[in-house]
């Protein structure tokens, strides 16, 4: 807020000295990150063509109850809440939505509502984005069903093999990794707490831990559009393939 005062002639929405094309950072976020939104919504529902031969949709994995004996609607919707809350509480995308989808504020030195009455996340129902620590405890967990979905894809009836669909699966499983273990609560469980490494139990291991994994943080926003774009293009892939609208290519 005080950035606010400082640099905005006025307080009114929009108001700002900047004069750089500032609403640029924010489009790209509108289009990618809802029509990803409108897809995953879509395809959550469809419950179909989610698997062909040894692929499965990471959408609907892990797979539960796929012949409805007691779970009436699609699978997809049993596992949905965890790579969900893990993306929506996740400290980039958050950043990212509240500017492009809430406008508030839309960019750093931009003037937002006046009437808006920013709390932080202090209260209801924004302080609800303090569970994301425990969605990255089950985001772990999807990265464990997915890699074995992916090592799953490289047989083919039991026999070893290697199609398009293997590397598409592959390469979705790798990014989601980089973009789990690049998330900022692992750093801070790792060692980003800390004031003095070498007066903590395992201090020199968890240095090199949290050095590691800072690297891998600085990268973070990277890693979740491209992780982003790659489960959804994962998914679509199987999609296709199961729907018998494209062929999957046999390299091995
Ligand atoms: S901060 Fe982005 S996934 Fe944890």
């Amino acid at each position: 807020m005080a950035r606010s005062r400082t640099l905005l002639p006025e307080s009114r929405f929009g108001s700002t000295l900047r004069r750089d094309a500032w609403w640029t950072e924010i489009i790209p976020v509108v289009v990618v990150l809802g029509a990803f939104g409108v897809y995953a919504t879509l395809r959550a529902f469809e419950n179909a063509y989610y698997s062909w031969g040894p692929y499965l949709s990471p959408f609907y994995s892990p797979l539960i109850d796929p012949q409805h004996h007691w779970w009436p609607f699609s699978p997809a919707l049993l596992i949905l809440v965890g790579p969900l809350g893990f993306r929506a509480t996740c400290y980039y995308y958050r950043k990212a939505y509240y500017r492009a989808f809430l406008l508030d504020p839309p960019a750093c030195a931009v003037g937002e509502s006046p009437r808006r009455n920013y709390r932080g996340e202090t209260a209801f129902p924004f302080i609800l984005q303090n569970v994301h620590r425990y969605f990255f405890y089950l985001a772990v967990l999807f990265i464990a069903f997915l890699w074995h979905d992916a090592i799953r894809s490289f047989f083919f009836d039991s026999h070893f093999g290697v199609g398009v669909g293997t590397l598409v699966l592959t390469i979705n499983v790798s990014l989601l990794s980089l973009y789990t273990f690049s998330c900022h609560s692992l750093r801070h469980l790792a060692g980003g707490k800390l004031d003095c490494f070498s007066c903590a139990t395992f201090g020199r291991s968890r240095f090199e831990a949290w050095s590691f994994l800072s690297f891998l943080n600085e990268r973070h926003m990277l890693f979740a559009w491209c992780s982003l774009v790659s489960v959804g293009f994962a998914d679509f892939y199987v999609r296709m393939v199961a729907c018998g609208a494209i062929r999957d290519l046999r390299i091995l």
